[in-house]
């Protein structure tokens, strides 16, 4: 059995993430966007860590790490919260292709799903995913998210504009504000 944990992202975690990133960019074009040669980078991913952890501290987001063991494996972010009458976040994640099929995103998102209700007190998480990114829809489909529509030309990926399924899962937080 593969452990999983997540925990808040660290300044340290950047060298890991720039040799998981660049070994994938390839594989996950598809899926992840293009960014500037310099993201892939332990320099460029530190700069990323700083921004995310600034928006942690402004309430704004909370950025994880996901672990397999005592390895980073991959991220679980929620972002984009919004408080006053919102009280929602946006779910995102991704694990290395080398840590597929494990159930390590899978596991992340329900102790995401924890991290949002219990410490964020949010009432709402939303989610995207392209229309054939069926793993990634089986994942939210478990954990109770349920489908709303498709937004098209949604995403742009690997050269094209992609249609995206807009997900949202009901949580119970939110009320204390
Ligand atoms: C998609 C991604 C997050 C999946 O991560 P993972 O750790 O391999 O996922 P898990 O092992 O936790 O779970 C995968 C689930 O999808 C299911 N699955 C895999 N391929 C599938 C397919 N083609 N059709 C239907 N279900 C599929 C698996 O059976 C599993 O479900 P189960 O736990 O009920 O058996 C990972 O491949 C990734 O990071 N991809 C690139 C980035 C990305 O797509 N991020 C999400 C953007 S919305």
């Amino acid at each position: 059995m593969n452990s999983t944990s997540i925990r808040l992202i660290e300044p340290s975690d950047g060298p890991a993430l720039a040799g998981l990133l660049s070994r994938d960019k390839q594989a996950y074009a598809r899926w992840l966007p293009a960014r500037p040669a310099g993201f892939y980078t332990p320099d460029g991913q530190a700069a990323v860590i700083e921004s995310l952890l600034a928006s942690h501290e402004n309430g704004l987001a909370w950025p994880g790490v996901v672990v397999s063991g005592e390895t980073v494996v991959g991220q679980v972010n929620i972002s984009s919260i919004l408080r006053g009458p919102f009280q929602k976040g946006f779910l995102g994640y991704w694990v290395s292709s080398r840590h597929q099929g494990l159930g390590h995103t899978s596991r992340a998102v329900g102790l995401a799903l924890r991290i949002a209700e219990d410490e964020l007190n949010l009432h709402r998480l939303e989610a995207h995913t392209q229309l054939d990114n069926l793993a990634s829809q089986a994942i939210l489909r478990k954990h109770g998210f349920s489908s709303w529509g498709v937004a098209h030309d949604h995403f742009y990926a690997d050269g094209a504009w992609r249609d995206e399924v807009f997900w949202e899962k009901r949580l119970t937080g939110g009320h204390a504000f």
